[in-house]
């Protein structure tokens, strides 16, 4: 890999995104995404069976997993070409949502690096035409769909709608922005139920997103009701709920890496306490290869990111993947 690459995303992100106020950023970002044939460059991936992983039976190619944000397909095919073993769309809801007023979305920066704050609210164009939309969408590599209601009914019709259109289906009982979908986790008795509806909707394996955020209920309730329900892929997780007087609602998830010794610290304890009966995505503050590959050494089946897509850019997945083959 050419260490150039890195070093000038690096140089875009903090002389120029990282100038630029937030909605600006995000449409650069995106129209260079739908526009440039990033995908068709192989300095961003790296082809090798060695890498290869499985996730509810599913076929990886490696083990990194693009986490949740993105439903434009022309987006989803791009990055799919961008060194991921699987890329996860956005939640998607059963109505269409204009997501929550500007600003949504604020940079922070700590000891630990750059992160973000969203409160984007499932901004998303609803199930029927996002279903329309990705129905043509070649699967370079396994495609994770997302889904987030507000009912068990929501999500039994997310999922038997989207989950003949993904190869995994994950549905979403985490995000922080969204009253509704957050209060899954204080509600252990109503998420069995759901769980159990969900199961029986589809027959594609299916991953429970968590908060980390609750990490008792996760342990104690949700994580043994998943199972007992028969699903056996948990992602450990979503964004961490903050104040931040900045954003519209006052409040918002925070991503990036400041999450990371929690995820590390919840990957730990999950695996010690549910063993390998339970596959693991490890979300949460990945930005450098030498993170991805401390969770994959605890234990995690496969490791997600967004926020370092942004701050490191593409080219990280490119160089996770080196430092774990240098180790094959
Ligand atoms: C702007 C933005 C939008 C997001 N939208 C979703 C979403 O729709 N569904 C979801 O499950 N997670 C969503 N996430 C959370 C990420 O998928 C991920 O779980 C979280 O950011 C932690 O990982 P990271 O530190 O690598 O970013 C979003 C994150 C950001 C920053």
């Amino acid at each position: 890999m050419n260490p150039a690459i890195g070093a000038l995303y690096r140089l875009l992100y903090n002389g120029v995104l990282c100038r630029l106020p937030e909605p600006a950023a995000v449409a650069l970002g995106q129209t260079a995404l739908r526009l440039l044939p990033w995908d068709r460059l192989s300095a961003f991936r790296l082809d090798d069976p060695r890498l290869a992983v499985t996730l509810g039976g599913a076929r990886l190619p490696n083990p990194l997993i693009l986490a949740a944000m993105y439903y434009d397909p022309r987006i989803l095919r791009r990055v799919m070409g961008l060194g991921f073993g699987a890329v996860t769309t956005k939640s998607i809801t059963v109505e269409p949502r204009p997501g929550h007023p500007q600003p949504n979305l604020v940079r922070v920066r700590s000891a630990a690096g750059p992160g973000l704050v969203n409160c984007n609210g499932f901004q998303n164009p609803g199930l029927e035409r996002f279903r329309a939309a990705i129905i043509g969408l070649p699967h370079r590599v396994p495609l994770i769909v997302s889904v987030a209601g507000e009912s068990v009914d929501d999500y039994v019709r997310l999922v038997t709608r989207l989950g003949p259109l993904g190869d995994l289906v994950e549905f979403n009982i985490s995000s922080p922005n969204t009253r509704l979908v957050y209060e899954w986790s204080r509600k252990p008795r109503e998420l069995v139920a759901l769980l159990r509806a969900v199961r029986a909707a589809t027959d594609k394996p299916l991953i429970v997103k968590l908060s980390p955020d609750f990490t008792d209920a996760n342990e104690s309730e949700i994580i043994p009701a998943a199972l007992e329900a028969g699903i056996r892929i948990v992602n450990y997780g979503n964004a961490r709920r903050v104040e931040e007087r900045r954003l519209s609602q006052g409040a918002g998830g925070l991503s990036g890496p400041e999450l990371f010794p929690a995820t590390l610290e919840t990957l730990r304890r999950a695996r010690a306490r549910f063993g390998r009966g339970l596959e693991i995505i490890a979300t949460g503050g990945v930005d450098s290869p030498e993170k991805a590959r401390q969770l994959l050494r605890e234990g995690a089946t496969a490791v997600g990111y967004f926020t370092g897509f942004i701050t490191r850019g593409p080219i990280l997945a490119r160089e996770i993947l080196e430092l774990l083959l240098a180790e094959r």
